[in-house]
């Protein structure tokens, strides 16, 4: 025999079935949820009352209350769900509503043309053993030059126009400080490229800025030559430009590499006959490298006697303004939108 609890349970499940099929919308439905179910909803203020009854009473109210819950709940996610899916087909059907109109396009970010050029080119070093390593930005006048072979006034300083700090620190001029630092926790072999920004005190035009990227490479183990700098930079341009690239060493003068060399590549938009990127010349200057300085070897705790290395420094400005034939380097640090969303 059923108790009036029992009785009034029903009663209330039956109205409230009722008023489920009644909702017409999911507006609808969620009020009677909320007036149901809710925090001070009727069921649950019932559920809270089972305490109060008296103990013989509590086990059959809780059951069928707990019962009548599970079921208006399950009745509640079926009624919602039929009520969306007639509600998106209707809409499909509502002749002023056009389902063939493209989306909105979605703006999704690129990758900086620059940050594309320097993971590519992190990726083929790592892919011959390179450890990817990073400096400081703010540097100091002993790693930038110091231990670069580059004592206090000597005349190569002149070259790097350097933005000072009033802490006698520096912005670092080029990437090369990271040479020396790799050297005080590595041994050889030594096998290290190291990405990062550089600054210049300089007057901008198109073809110089006061900020911009290099990647130093460095190799130091038994008996590395002239040789291993032209396989490794010939392997990696082959890879950037997607094809064999001619390449041609000039000496070229940096205090921290001995011989020092400016890398030339065959102009590839020409072909080495002479045109107007590579000046009538058929080549186009790549990067600075060298043979890393003996005093630069030993500021690294590097006998000289016993191992030698490469080092170059390859300017991802250039790089990138090569390959894309950009004409202008303030471009990259200008945020127009209209220049990166091209990348
Ligand atoms: N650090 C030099 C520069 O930025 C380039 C360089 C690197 C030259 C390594 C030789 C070897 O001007």
């Amino acid at each position: 025999m059923a108790s009036d609890g029992e009785r009034e349970i029903a009663a209330i499940r039956d109205r409230v079935v009722a008023e489920i099929r009644a909702a017409d919308s999911v507006t609808a439905l969620d009020d009677v949820r909320v007036r149901v179910l809710g925090r001070s909803g009727e069921l649950t203020l019932q559920l809270r009352a089972v305490g109060a009854l008296p103990a013989s009473e509590r086990p059959a109210a809780g059951k069928a209350l707990n019962q009548a819950r599970r079921a208006i709940e399950a009745l509640l996610d079926e009624r919602r769900a039929s009520l969306e899916s007639a509600a998106i087909s209707g809409a499909l059907h509502d002749s002023s509503f056009d389902f063939t109109l493209p989306a909105t396009p979605m703006r999704l970010g690129t990758l900086h043309p620059i940050s594309r050029i320097q993971y590519q080119i992190e990726d083929i070093f790592t892919s011959m053993g390179f450890a990817v390593l990073d400096g400081p930005e703010v540097e100091s006048d002993y790693y930038n030059f110091e231990a670069l072979n580059i004592p206090k006034n000597h005349p190569a300083r002149d070259m790097q126009d350097t933005f000072y700090l009033e802490d006698g620190n520096l912005l670092r001029t080029h990437t090369s400080p990271v040479q020396v630092r790799a050297m005080e926790v590595m041994r050889p072999p030594i096998r290290a490229i190291a990405p990062g920004r550089v600054f210049r005190y300089e007057v901008t035009d198109a073809s110089h800025e006061n900020t911009f990227y290099q990647v130093e490479g460095l190799m130091v183990d038994e008996d590395i030559s002239v040789a291993n700098l032209i396989a490794v930079m010939k392997t990696m341009l082959r890879e950037v430009f997607e094809r064999d690239v001619t390449v041609r060493l000039r000496p070229g003068y940096f205090p921290f590499v001995e011989p020092g060399f400016e890398l030339d590549i065959r102009c590839f938009i020409c072909e080495g006959k002479g045109c107007a990127v590579c000046k009538r010349s058929g080549w186009v200057e790549l990067m600075p490298c060298g043979m890393v300085h003996p005093a630069v070897l030993r500021y690294g705790r590097i006998d000289p006697d016993r191992h030698s290395g490469f080092a170059f420094g390859l300017g991802l400005n250039r790089l990138v303004m090569m390959r894309y034939r950009i004409d202008d380097i303030r471009l990259f640090l200008s945020g127009d939108l209209r220049f990166l969303e091209q990348f």
